[in-house]
């Protein structure tokens, strides 16, 4: 093993939420040519997610949706045919390259009745009492304040509004990351996410999800297992565009020498060995899937 020193310019070891949040979005801004190339695989990936999401919050002709961390926007733009032209779909992120994706996507698909926003999770930009639905795909668990994140979209729901937010579930469950993180930091000897850095499984545990929910004064919460099957031809399709995605750690990996890349691959392809079929790999994962609505008060 190799111990890979920090390349973050100016990082501390314990960088305020400020500073963490700054973090954040320049690592996601780095990713978002990975994700516009594979837009349309993340969103067949967590297609089942993504239905179950509308059914349990169904968007009416007519009403207003906001999806928040939207990425590329898969499902705010799945929720555009529900409200219809009388409705309107607000796809945001923090970071505005990839609301410029969700924004041309849903230039591609004709759809008049979405328009996008660069909005944080922990200071949503928009009155209260304005949507009707709240959709948040696997971004809430990036927030540095989720219980912070969890009021302010109550304060945004109109009474009786509903929302669905989904998260990964725990890391044992989802080794189609579980194993990269582990390999990056076995081979570089850093933890990734670094320390302090909220990460993928930062909500991974449901009944402290569905008590954020509670908390934030959402009423009927529910949390559901829903399984996230993530397919690939071969090992080396899946590698390329797990390392695309990855927002904790594409940029470090591609700063990494050669010989430790080559280490974590090699680990990587004898860890998914056991996931090997006849139509190639499939590597079992975990959303966990939170559904609740504001009171009608
Ligand atoms: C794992 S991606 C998920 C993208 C998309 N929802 C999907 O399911 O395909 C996480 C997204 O959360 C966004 N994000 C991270 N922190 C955020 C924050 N504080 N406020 C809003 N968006 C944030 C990132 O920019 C990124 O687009």
């Amino acid at each position: 093993m190799q111990t890979i020193s920090s390349t973050q310019p100016g990082s501390t070891q314990q960088p305020g939420p400020v500073e963490i949040r700054a973090r954040l979005r320049a690592m996601w801004a780095s990713v978002a040519d990975g994700w516009a190339e594979h837009a349309d695989y993340t969103d067949r990936r967590a297609a089942d997610l993504t239905r179950l999401m509308l059914q349990r919050t169904d968007p009416q002709p007519g009403e207003r949706v906001l999806e928040l961390a939207s990425g590329p926007g898969g499902t705010g733009l799945a929720a555009a045919d529900l409200v219809g032209p009388d409705g309107e779909v607000v796809v945001s992120d923090v970071v505005p390259a990839m609301t410029a994706i969700a924004s041309a996507r849903a230039a591609a698909r004709g759809l008049v009745n979405v328009r996008t926003r660069e909005l944080d999770l922990h200071e949503i930009d928009e009155p209260s009492k304005s949507f009707d639905v709240v959709l948040c795909r696997e971004g809430l668990m990036f927030a540095t304040d989720p219980a912070h994140a969890t009021s302010e979209i109550r304060r945004v729901l109109r009474p009786g509004g509903r929302v669905a937010i989904a998260v990964w579930g725990p890391r044992e469950r989802n080794p189609w990351l579980a194993l990269v993180l582990d390999a990056v930091s076995g081979q570089t000897g850093q933890p990734v996410p670094p320390p302090g850095m909220p990460g993928p499984f930062s909500l991974d545990d449901a009944d402290r999800l569905a008590g954020l929910l509670s908390r934030a004064g959402l009423v009927d919460v529910e949390v559901t297992d829903v399984p996230v099957l993530t397919r690939a031809a071969s090992f080396e399709e899946w590698w390329v565009r797990t390392a695309a995605l990855a927002g904790p750690l594409s940029k470090m990996l591609e700063s990494l020498p050669s010989p430790v890349l080559l280490a974590i691959e090699h680990q990587l392809r004898s860890a998914t060995s056991t996931f090997q079929t006849p139509a190639g790999l499939e590597l079992p994962g975990l959303a966990l899937l939170a559904t609740a609505k504001r009171n009608t008060a």
